[in-house]
């Protein structure tokens, strides 16, 4: 079922490469068919970014208002109309009113769908799934080249092609319900309840449903939501989230990934390549390279987390744009086949990491009673740079040459580095109520899973200890549990349950070794330290599930770390 989902909320995503991409192709047979002006047509290719800053800025209200899954249906039927309008358009002004559409459209389905898969998303794979939202944008773009290459002149029918995309985000968001936080944050509990189910594919009694709504609950009625207003964004404990998601889409943008999609087969002719359809091949192998990586990517994220993926990311962008400038400033012929490999290792390394984790990180980050807003405010950064990019790449090469926009570019990245390094936390494996506790406790955000601490269980030590000392350890802690009396009966199963998991075992082994539990054989709240937090989570978790559920989870997601 979350598969459905993501697949049905990604279709947004083909819709924002697909309107991004086409107008790239039918332009010059625009300016044979209409008597356009220089100006309408940066109007008219403007639009689409223009219109997805208003999109992205009412999508956050509204989403929060009428739900995450009107706010889709809304934007459905707006690609819809955009498209056939385009299509249809006699004059300039039509196509550009009907651009201004879909990019409303695409504005605020760029910010909706993200949050939309993220909500409904399991934590340990909630990466990965919000990616399908970036290999979608990535499919969609790949979509308009080709149809771009195949339709010759016929540039209404691939206008018009975006509506069948349009229909089938209509149908499917017709068919599916709205997100378990967002019913919950609106008092809907059962209907959240009946939600979540059908998305875990177990029934409704299951405790590990029980167990799931209790936290989405707690973050929705906690004390800090109430009706969010803009300012909340810039209170002490949510900026850092607004610094990093805005932060990544600034980086994003300005590594100047649209100054390659948007004129690749420019620099295709600058590289030699002669006639219209050799360039137009190159810019499909584009494209083809930037799927695969995304591919790639999305079986990284849950993985090796955020952080390495970015680091990853911006070297290997940093490189590869150092090669395009050396390529091309130099002008000589054997710097262009390095330029050339640039070019592909720039969107290999872009796609795998630059390219979805700001998606990713945008509906993770922020705390549920802002998450609209903070997304709305986040992808409207996307589309200010974005713009930036696009319009100031002509004016920079004739000024500059390509050589130093590409320096620009690659110095972007090198910036990246220092930024993931100093803000971004490591939200992988992370549940999302996890992450909006450790930002609402005030500390860094960047300490969010830092280094050293026991993360996936594949970090996780084995930590072989002594059974009996476990089970007297596991006992002791339940007697600083709030849940005791119920928990007592149980301690056996718990530490059994414990034992198997290794990260629980692995924080329990820390804590034994820092308090010495095997010389006293007591435990008292402060040698718990640090750990406190995933402990006593863990056994609020067992107070609510059942044992044979907890046995059965793989890893435990630890919000709370070490260091
Ligand atoms: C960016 C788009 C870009 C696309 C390329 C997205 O993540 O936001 O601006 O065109 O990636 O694949």
């Amino acid at each position: 079922m979350i598969y459905f989902v993501a697949a049905v909320a990604g279709i947004a995503g083909i819709l924002f490469g697909f309107d991004e991409g086409v107008i790239a192709g039918a332009l010059h047979l625009l300016r044979a068919h209409f008597d356009i002006s220089p100006l309408d047509e940066g109007l008219m290719t403007a639009a689409v970014p223009f219109g997805a800053l208003f999109g992205a800025l009412a999508a956050g209200p509204s989403s929060e208002r009428y739900g995450r899954r009107a706010i889709l249906l809304f934007a459905a039927v707006l690609f819809i109309v955009g498209a056939m309008l385009s299509g249809l358009a006699t004059a300039v002004w039509m196509l550009s009113l009907a651009r201004l559409c879909l990019g409303v459209a695409v504005g605020m389905a760029a910010m909706v769908a993200p949050l939309y898969i993220s909500e409904s998303a399991p934590t340990a794979i909630r990466g990965m799934l919000v990616s399908i939202y970036q290999l979608a944008i990535t499919l969609g773009i790949l979509g308009a080249y080709v149809v771009n290459f195949a339709m010759g002149e016929a540039w209404r029918s691939m206008f018009m092609l975006g509506a069948v995309p349009g229909l089938a985000l209509l149908l499917g968001m017709l068919v599916l319900r709205d997100t378990p936080r967002w019913l919950s944050l609106k008092g809907r509990r059962d209907e959240a309840r009946t939600v979540l189910a059908k998305l875990r594919g177990v029934a409704q009694g299951d405790p590990a449903i029980a167990a799931e709504l209790q936290a989405i609950d707690q973050a929705a009625h906690s004390e800090a939501s109430h009706t969010a207003k803009w300012s909340d964004l810039l209170a002490p404990r949510v900026r850092p989230a607004l610094i990093v998601g805005m932060g990544l889409f600034l980086l994003q943008q300005l590594s100047g990934i649209n100054a390659v999609i948007y004129y690749a087969p420019t620099i295709f002719k600058e590289a030699g390549f002669d006639s219209h359809a050799t360039q137009i091949l190159a810019t499909i192998g584009i494209g083809v390279v930037n799927v695969g990586m995304t591919l790639v990517g999305m079986a990284l994220i849950d993985r090796i987390g955020r952080r390495k993926l970015l680091y990853i990311g911006f070297v290997g962008t940093a490189l590869s744009l150092g090669m395009i400038a050396l390529g091309a400033a130099t002008g000589s012929q054997s710097l262009d086949v390095l330029a050339g490999i640039g070019l592909v290792v720039y969107i290999a390394a872009f796609a795998a990491s630059i390219g979805p984790l700001p998606w990713v990180m945008m509906a993770e980050i922020f705390p549920l009673h802002v998450r609209g807003l903070g997304m709305s405010i986040t992808s409207l950064a996307n589309w200010a740079f974005n713009f930036l990019v696009v319009f100031s790449f002509p004016v920079l090469v004739s000024s500059i040459g390509l050589g130093g926009v590409f320096t620009i570019y690659a110095l972007v990245c090198v910036a990246g580095l220092l930024f993931t390094s100093r803000l971004v936390p490591e939200t992988s494996g992370v549940s999302l109520e996890e992450i909006e506790r450790h930002l609402m406790s005030g500390r860094p955000f960047r300490q969010l899973g830092a280094a050293g601490a026991p993360r996936l269980a594949a970090d996780v030590p084995d930590g072989p200890y002594d059974t009996e000392q476990h089970a007297a350890l596991v006992d002791a802690l339940i007697l600083l549990s709030p849940y005791r009396s119920s928990l007592q009966p149980m301690a056996a199963d718990i530490a059994r349950i414990a034992h198997d998991n290794r990260q629980i075992r692995a924080a329990l082994h820390v804590v034994s070794e820092r308090c010495d539990f095997g010389g006293s054989g007591r435990l008292r709240r402060a040698d718990l330290g640090a750990e406190a937090d995933a402990l006593f989570s863990f056994l609020d978790h067992i107070y609510y599930a059942s044992p044979k559920f907890l046995g059965s989870v793989k890893e435990w997601p630890l919000g709370e770390k070490r260091g």
